[in-house]
């Protein structure tokens, strides 16, 4: 597919990945980006750029952005939180509540509002920002994880269900990116800006799965290899940090 000349819908575009996204986007020829935020209070607009007021778990604004924003080709369904608590050790359900609220249900929501905006302008491509834990439990994270797992599925459930109106639905599968999400963790990170840069390639190439950085080929081919072993390893790694505690 050729980026140039399309129109994008970013959701989470105000900071982050998404607001990455809007810039590779402009810097591929998209003719208009719609930069998607829950807050867009001083957010600068031009002739390309369009800010819309969008919370995802709001039904009726995603509702509203779709009947607004009718010419989209491109949806990247970025929005997503992290709360990195544990299934069980987290004190309430709160964060397991909106991690899958925001990272599933609200990912089904805008597929289900944009599918037929997709369809009406001729398929185009619909991303959603999965991650590496979508393939494995980090039980650190773990009510994250399952979030992320959920929305994996959910990705294949509407490739499934939009193959037939031509409409490209892609995985992206990342390690750590260096945004908020991950200011608090040492670890190695990406940039977002060669991860943008990867989902560009994709929607471009139509590639369904995107391994986006070096940490989401190293996990893909060692479960390939092994997924028991790579359980074991974080069982180890769990059972470790109980005992330093
Ligand atoms: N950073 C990583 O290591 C990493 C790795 C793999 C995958 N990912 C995924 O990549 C995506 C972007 O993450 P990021 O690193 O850019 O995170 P981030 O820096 O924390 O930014 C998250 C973005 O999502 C928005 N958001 C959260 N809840 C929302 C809602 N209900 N409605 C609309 N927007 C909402 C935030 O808006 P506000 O400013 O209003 O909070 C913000 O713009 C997420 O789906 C994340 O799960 C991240």
């Amino acid at each position: 597919m050729k980026i140039k000349g399309l129109t994008a819908l970013v959701t989470g575009a105000n900071r982050g990945l998404g607001r990455t996204f809007v810039q590779a986007l402009r810097d591929a020829g998209c003719t208009k980006i719609y930069a998607a935020a829950r807050t867009i209070e001083g957010a600068a607009g031009d002739v390309v750029v369009e800010p819309v007021q969008l919370d995802i778990t709001k039904i009726e604004q995603v509702s509203t952005a779709a009947t607004r924003c009718h010419d989209v080709n491109i949806l990247i369904n970025n929005a997503g939180v992290a709360r990195f608590v544990p299934a069980l050790g987290a004190p309430t359900m709160d964060d397991a509540r909106l991690e899958i609220e925001t990272n599933y249900l609200g990912t089904l929501a805008m597929c289900r509002a944009f599918a037929p905006v997709l369809k009406r302008n001729g398929g185009g491509a619909l991303v959603n920002m999965l991650s590496v834990v979508s393939f494995f439990n980090a039980p650190t994270q773990g009510s994250y994880c399952a979030s992320k797992a959920a929305e994996w599925s959910l990705t294949k459930a509407v490739r499934f269900e939009l193959r037939a109106q031509g409409t490209l639905v892609i995985g992206v599968y990342a390690g750590y990116i260096d945004t908020d999400m991950t200011a608090g963790l040492m670890a190695p990170k990406s940039s977002p800006a060669d991860i943008a840069a990867r989902v560009l390639e994709g929607i471009a190439s139509g590639t369904e799965d995107i391994l986006a950085d070096e940490r989401s080929h190293a996990v893909f081919s060692e479960l390939r290899k092994d997924d028991r072993a790579f359980d074991a390893n974080m069982q180890k790694i769990w059972d470790s940090r109980q005992d330093s505690h």
